[in-house]
């Protein structure tokens, strides 16, 4: 079920979020995958509820339940991923991309359970689709799109960087490693936009980081459509 509140600044909008890991298959026992819990996205899911929207929620696998009210999709590879985000990316008025999509999948996967004593060890590795850098070129009408970076140094250079190379509405990075990023229950952000623009959201739990940049995304979403 989805409910549309009928206040809140993204009263009446659709807006796509995209999730957690996503799990590329080596075989039937064995895959490649990241550390995210998906606990972002769906804080973002959550806030854009909050905020009035119809909310779809594409996600990889996560031991996370999709928030009440939020149209649910679940999904495991990248693939998988991108084809369930563009069958439904074209009626939707934003697109957040805060999933860990795995940039490569191994190039075949084996039908049976490839065994220690089969000798080729070498993993060849294949590029996903850029489910993001898709959206955002639709053109024409495509939704306000928003990635998000996750980084170990330079921050601002790398979000900035792929803001421009993704031609984005505005990016939402973060420093991972250590204790940061991932697993943990808060975080922080540096937001990017097009235009040298720039705002800091200072380390809070999820829930509220989310809150506040859906917020910001939805100034500038309005903005935009001025
Ligand atoms: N993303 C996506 N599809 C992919 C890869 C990434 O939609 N196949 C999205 C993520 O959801 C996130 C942003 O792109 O919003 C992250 O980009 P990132 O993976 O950091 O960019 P890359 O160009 O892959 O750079 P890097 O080398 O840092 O991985
Ligand atoms: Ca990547």
């Amino acid at each position: 079920p989805t409910e549309t509140a009928t206040a809140g600044p993204l009263a009446g909008r659709t807006v796509l979020i995209t999730s957690g890991p996503t799990r590329e298959a080596l075989d039937p026992v064995r895959y490649l995958t990241n550390h995210s819990s998906g606990k972002m996205g769906h804080a973002l899911a959550e806030a854009a509820r909050d905020a009035g929207a119809r909310v779809v929620l594409v996600s990889g696998p996560s031991r996370l339940s999709a928030p009440a009210g939020v149209e649910a999709v679940a999904v495991e590879s990248a693939r998988d991923m991108h084809r369930e985000v563009m069958a439904r990316v074209g009626e939707m008025d934003l697109f957040i991309g805060a999933a860990a999509v795995a940039d490569y999948r191994p190039e075949q996967s084996a039908g049976r359970k490839i065994k220690k004593s089969d000798s080729d060890t070498a993993l060849r590795l294949v590029p996903n689709p850029d489910i993001l850098r898709e959206v955002a070129a639709l053109g024409e009408g495509r939704p306000f799109t928003v990635g998000f970076a996750a980084e170990t140094d330079d921050l601002a250079r790398h979000a900035r960087d792929k803001l421009d190379r993704k031609r984005l509405d505005m990016i939402a990075a973060n420093w991972v490693g250590a204790d940061r990023g991932f697993h943990a229950d808060d975080n922080a952000l540096e937001v990017y936009w097009p235009g040298d623009g720039h705002a800091s959201l200072a380390r809070a739990d999820k829930p509220a980081l989310a809150r506040q940049l859906i917020q910001l995304i939805a100034e500038h979403y309005h903005a935009r459509s001025r």
